[in-house]
């Protein structure tokens, strides 16, 4: 299925391609080259002062990570989310070295989940952020380190047909994907 972007001029493909399925193969897997390579590129995402304030729990499907990433998802995304290859716990280390807040963790945080997610499109995976999880209990499950803060779950595999979904996600799936116009999110016109 293309759900390519309605775009006003030409984007890169890995960015007008880019979207976020829910039917997921449950037969396919990762091979460790391309975790690797989804991770190494989430490694060299930028970051105020070269903090590097993420940590990632990776768990792939059958094994217990990816099961007790599953159990802390919301209902919602328990009903599509497990079909993925794998399932991630996105953590932000808020703390700084010297102990105060990094005021740019999330920020930074999020950007190495959009470096992770072209380099896996680019690969063939597909990428579905969730912030519907158990804060707490994604907390309380991985023992992480002080001022790590659980941000969002990642879904990572290869998208199928919307059909293995049911009609209330199906629908989501095929819908048209939408944006607030260019001028309503920069004060320039061109
Ligand atoms: C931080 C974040 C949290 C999200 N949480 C959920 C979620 O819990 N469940 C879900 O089905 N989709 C979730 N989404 C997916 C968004 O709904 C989706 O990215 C948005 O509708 C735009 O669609 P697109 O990514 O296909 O362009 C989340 C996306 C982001 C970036």
């Amino acid at each position: 299925m293309n759900k390519r972007a309605d775009t006003s001029v030409s984007l890169h493909p890995l960015i007008a391609e880019r979207w976020s399925p829910r039917a997921f193969d449950n037969n396919a897997l990762i091979p460790g080259e391309d975790l690797a390579a989804i991770f190494e590129a989430a490694r060299w995402a930028p970051s105020a002062f070269n903090a590097q304030p993420w940590k990632f729990v990776i768990g792939l499907r059958g094994d217990e990570k990816f099961t007790e990433i599953s159990s802390v998802l919301s209902d919602f995304n328990k009903q599509w989310a497990p079909f993925a290859s794998a399932l991630v716990l996105v953590n932000a280390l808020t703390l700084r070295e010297d102990g105060k807040t990094n005021p740019t963790a999330l920020y930074d945080t999020g950007l190495s989940v959009s470096l992770l997610t072209v380099e896996a499109n680019h690969r063939g995976y597909d990428v579905h952020q969730m912030s519907g999880f158990d804060n707490a209990a994604a907390k309380s499950k991985f023992a992480l380190d002080d001022g790590a803060e659980p941000v969002a779950c990642l879904a990572i595999g290869k998208r199928t047909s919307p059909d293995s979904l049911s009609d209330e996600i199906k629908a989501r799936e095929i819908a048209p994907r939408t944006r607030k116009a260019l001028s309503e999110i920069v004060n320039i016109t061109w």
